[in-house]
């Protein structure tokens, strides 16, 4: 099935010398071990053999690779090796014996998983391994796909077909999927799934569904998966016959603990819970008096003792504080900092609003030196066309993670943060909303499987170069021709900008149709709460367009270290690219081209949809390396990106333009 595979796909190698360096370390290999995780690792290995078609080439006696645990390895070989800072999850590749020789080497057996996808990664890309050396070990520790997936089996926010979950089924139906899943995670070296919709289903939490549970927990284990579920706040009373989920009751802590154990007896390396709890209707602690604190907290310790983790979601905002949505979590939380359990990190999505084409990052990443914060990205395109326009993600989540909050002087960039590098934390985390269903692709847009694997390598490294990764996927997924590569990468690189041209050019934001969030939909559509109305958002009026956040509006910018927030306060000296997230600005109002904001803003709308249409064209002449059926897909796809960005731009500038009442610069058409 085309694009089933995803990464795993190991295509035959057409460069004859590459090949042959190659094929001896493959046909003569040797794994030391037994356990499942070892299996999974020969089985890996026996399907690269075959894919790469080296099945019938004679092995060279001489090339051979050793993979094994460093403290099992032949005592020859252990002397060479040394793992000490690879800690558990780290892998070596090390060529020894004149080029002869290579040995994958680590701490664990993951760890020897992840150095042979490593490897076999080199071998897809065609690159020289005759004097290979890596060393390579995860920058951050929960690396975790967030499901939001019902257990109906839709998906929220899904744009990929149904939930591959299939509860129904479970525990005795094992989908082959489900393994070929934990190897994609694994070779992009994802370490944790929640499986549960944030909006959660209490009944998830019954044995009814526990054991189905962990029946998936068995298949992720050997490829070091951890699961997690969604933990409804209020489910000691749907459940439980209390009649009440005060987290401060010892009644409700107890429920809470007996849940907890009777999971771990099953799944006994569960991983913990994820909360959005007091967030959009959700149950939380605020019912009772109580602070996202008492909440985490007491989940915490329900899980503690079994080496859980609680990610407890900083997602809040309620209508009872109309002035600005953006700076309602920072509020409620930064009082909390150094007030969470050990075992407690608290989730953030990368912007204050959520997750739009552009955000300034959320500040609360600068803002809670005493707390592990876990980055919340949405690997889903809820909010940039769904699966039907290509948008390279990682673009997005690189340009996030290489801003300076200045929390700790200069270079304190939201990487660090998220690392722990920043102030020493212990436990850190990033989790990616997926964009996977049952598409026979797992993700629709045959571009969307690029996202996840952008979301994988800069959660093992969130200081990879988007363009490597890029670069890397192209390689593996499609071909390794140059004539490919590089008009592809630029083409992905440009894509996330394009996106941000077509439908929220500026700074501009939330401005999508409202419930769905599909096409544009600046005009007032009162849904009974101010800030699910686009015009919220915009403010658009005679005087001008854009959410004053200085000083003279809401002062959100207050929130952001004083560099920025000083920096940012003068329209002149604000990145242009958030000039709108931050300033209310007449329409005639002079920027850096010289040109008005009106006339920048029709000018961006229209680039927008120029660089589709050269997408289109690159695309169109990239036939002969991919297959017929991507191929096909992807252009037609690409006719839909086309048309909507011309919807957007067109419904954008005539729906401003009352406001505006000013002309359209040359070069704009004229809505139709
Ligand atoms: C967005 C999204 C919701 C989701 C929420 C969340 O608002 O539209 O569907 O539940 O984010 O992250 O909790």
């Amino acid at each position: 099935q085309e694009g089933y595979e995803l990464w795993l796909d190991y295509k035959e190698i057409q460069d004859p010398t590459v090949e042959k360096s190659y094929t001896s370390f493959l046909n003569n290999t040797e794994v030391i071990g037994n356990s499942s995780t070892i299996q999974s690792i020969k089985k890996e290995l026996q399907l690269a053999r075959a894919g790469f078609d080296f099945e019938d080439s004679e092995p060279n006696n001489e090339s051979k690779l050793i993979i094994g645990v460093q403290n099992k390895l032949p005592s020859t070989l252990k002397n060479q090796i040394n793992t000490k800072n690879l800690g558990e999850e780290g892998y070596k590749i090390t060529t020894i014996n004149n080029g002869n020789t290579i040995v994958i080497s680590g701490n664990s057996e993951i760890a020897l998983l992840y150095g042979t996808y490593g490897f076999l990664r080199e071998m897809q890309q065609w690159n020289d391994i005759s004097a290979l050396n890596i060393e390579d070990k995860p920058k951050i520790q929960k690396r975790v796909l967030n499901h939001w997936d019902n257990l109906d089996r839709t998906v929220e926010r899904g744009y990929a077909g149904f939930s591959i979950w299939d509860w129904h089924l479970l525990p005795e139906l094992i989908k082959p999927e489900y393994k070929d899943y934990a190897r994609a995670n694994a070779a992009i070296g994802i370490n944790g799934t929640v499986l549960t919709n944030v909006n959660s289903n209490a009944l998830i939490l019954t044995p009814h569904y526990i054991e189905k549970v962990k029946a998936l927990a068995e298949v992720f284990r050997p490829y070091g998966i951890q699961v997690y579920l969604t933990a409804r706040f209020s489910a000691p009373i749907e459940l439980g016959d209390l009649d009440t989920a005060d987290p401060l009751d010892e009644n409700v802590k107890k429920w809470w603990k007996n849940i907890a154990d009777e999971i771990y007896a099953e799944i006994p390396d569960f991983g913990g819970f994820l909360v959005k709890a007091d967030s959009e209707g959700q149950p939380g602690p605020f019912q009772y008096d109580r602070t996202h604190v008492d909440g985490a907290n007491m989940l915490a310790e329900a899980v503690a003792s079994h080496n859980g983790i609680i990610m407890w979601r900083a997602f809040v905002y309620s209508e009872e504080d109309p002035d600005d949505r953006a700076k309602q979590a920072y509020d409620q939380f930064i009082p909390y900092d150094g007030k969470f359990a050990d075992n407690v990190m608290v989730q953030v999505k990368n912007g204050a609003i959520d997750f739009q084409p552009r955000e300034p990052f959320h500040p609360m990443f600068g803002a809670m030196p005493n707390t592990p914060l876990m980055m919340e990205f949405q690997i889903t395109q809820e909010y940039l066309g769904f699966s039907s326009h290509l948008v390279f993600l990682p673009k997005l989540f690189e340009e996030v993670l290489d801003e300076d909050t200045y929390s700790n002087g200069e270079n304190s960039t939201v990487a660090k943060i998220i690392d722990g590098t920043n102030s020493n934390k212990k436990l850190t985390g990033i989790a990616g909303v997926a964009n996977i269903g049952t598409e026979k692709n797992w993700t629709g847009h045959p571009f969307g499987q690029a996202d996840w694997y952008g979301f994988g390598r800069l959660a093992w490294d969130p200081y990879i170069d988007s363009k490597d990764i890029a670069q890397e996927w192209l390689k593996i997924n499609f071909s390794n021709e140059e004539d490919f590569v590089k008009p592809m990468t630029d083409l992905l690189i440009e894509s996330r900008e394009t996106v941000v041209n077509y439908m929220t050019p500026l700074g501009l934001h939330h401005i999508m149709a409202t419930s769905h969030h599909y096409g544009p939909g600046p005009w007032v559509d009162d849904l009974g709460r101010p800030e699910w109305n686009p015009v919220y958002y915009h403010k658009a009026d005679k005087n001008g367009i854009g959410f004053d956040r200085t000083a003279s509006g809401s002062n959100a910018l207050a929130q952001y270290a004083k560099p920025i927030a000083e920096k940012y306060s003068n329209p002149k000296t604000t990145p242009e690219k958030y000039l709108l997230w931050f300033h209310h600005l007449p329409w005639d109002y002079e920027m850096k081209n010289g040109k008005s904001l009106w006339n920048n803003i029709a000018l961006h709308y229209q680039k927008g949809v120029e660089q589709v249409e050269q997408m289109q064209k690159t695309w169109a002449t990239m036939e002969q390396y991919v297959n017929e059926e991507e191929f096909e897909k992807t252009s037609m796809l690409l006719a839909i990106q086309l048309e909507e960005a011309k919807w957007w731009r067109d419904a954008c500038l005539s729906y401003f333009q009352q406001f505006s009442e000013m002309e359209l610069p040359t070069g704009v058409p004229e809505p139709e």
